[in-house]
């Protein structure tokens, strides 16, 4: 099993390359899905796969997209909705059809049948071809927080502090910040056919040293990634920067871009 590591000089890299290998697969495949991610590390791609649209005109008509996760209690206009995001950021600047865009519904009467629902939809799609994926600050993927089993599915989460205390930087005050979100569990990622987890900055650097030399762990929601059969990490080097390259596991394959 080879884990690939992209190491960049820097975040326009890293938006370029993942927002070309998204491309490649859209223009190489009929009938495309994609699972999308939130945060502020996507930002950049999902300006890249814009810029595209606008130059090249490339068609969204055969894209299906499943979004990670959402918080609890807001609806689709509330600015820090993941639903508002993805709008803001992509959803309004392509032509994905309407229909082909989930996200996980935080306003449903019944949480547990919106889970579900979910994860039936998307295995009615035939699973995710790409899940792209940011990584916080405790090692968590979606909002699969650690300690969270691998094998979970689409759940209801309650948010950590930690979590909660890193995303109120978008909320007026950490009060606002909802504590449950719903997001796809660790094994629906997993089972996707190729994954790429995205990471910038310096902030990112001791998860970053601790996922490359941990084992797979609970404790560490993206080590999952050293068992999957297709992943990339692309990282710039402010990311990288508590790496031994000479100490790295030769599971890992780095290239530099
Ligand atoms: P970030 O969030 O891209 O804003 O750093 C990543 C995450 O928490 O998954």
């Amino acid at each position: 099993m080879h884990l690939k590591l992209i190491h960049t000089n820097d975040y326009e890299t890293i938006s370029q390359l993942t927002g070309e290998i998204i491309l490649s697969l859209i223009r190489s495949k009929e009938k495309v899905t994609l699972g999308l991610a939130t945060g502020s590390t996507p930002i950049g791609t999902y300006q890249y796969l814009v810029e595209d649209r606008k130059k090249n005109g490339t068609s969204y008509q055969n894209v299906t997209t499943f979004n990670l996760d959402e918080y609890v209690g807001l609806d689709g206009n509330h600015p820090q909705s993941y639903r508002y995001f993805m709008d803001h950021h992509l959803f309004h600047h392509l032509d994905i059809p309407t229909e082909k865009i989930f996200i996980p519904n935080g306003m449903a009467d019944d949480l547990e049948e919106e889970c579900k629902s979910y994860e039936k939809a998307i295995r009615e799609q035939g699973g995710i071809d790409l899940q792209l994926l940011g990584i916080g600050h405790n090692g968590h993927i979606g909002f699969n927080e650690p300690g969270t089993p691998f094998s979970s599915r689409t759940h209801v989460v309650k948010l950590t502090e930690n979590t909660r205390q890193a995303n109120s930087r978008f909320f007026s005050s950490i009060d606002e910040v909802p504590s449950y979100a719903i997001t796809v569990g660790v094994q629906t990622i997993f089972e996707s056919k190729q994954i790429v987890l995205i990471a910038s900055g310096e902030s990112k650097a001791p998860i970053m040293e601790k996922l490359l030399t941990a084992k797979p762990t609970e404790e560490l929601p993206a080590s999952i990634l050293k068992n999957h059969p297709n992943a990339i990490i692309i990282a710039d080097k402010e990311a990288l920067k508590n790496v031994n390259f000479k100490q790295l596991d030769e599971s890992i394959v780095v290239e530099y871009k």
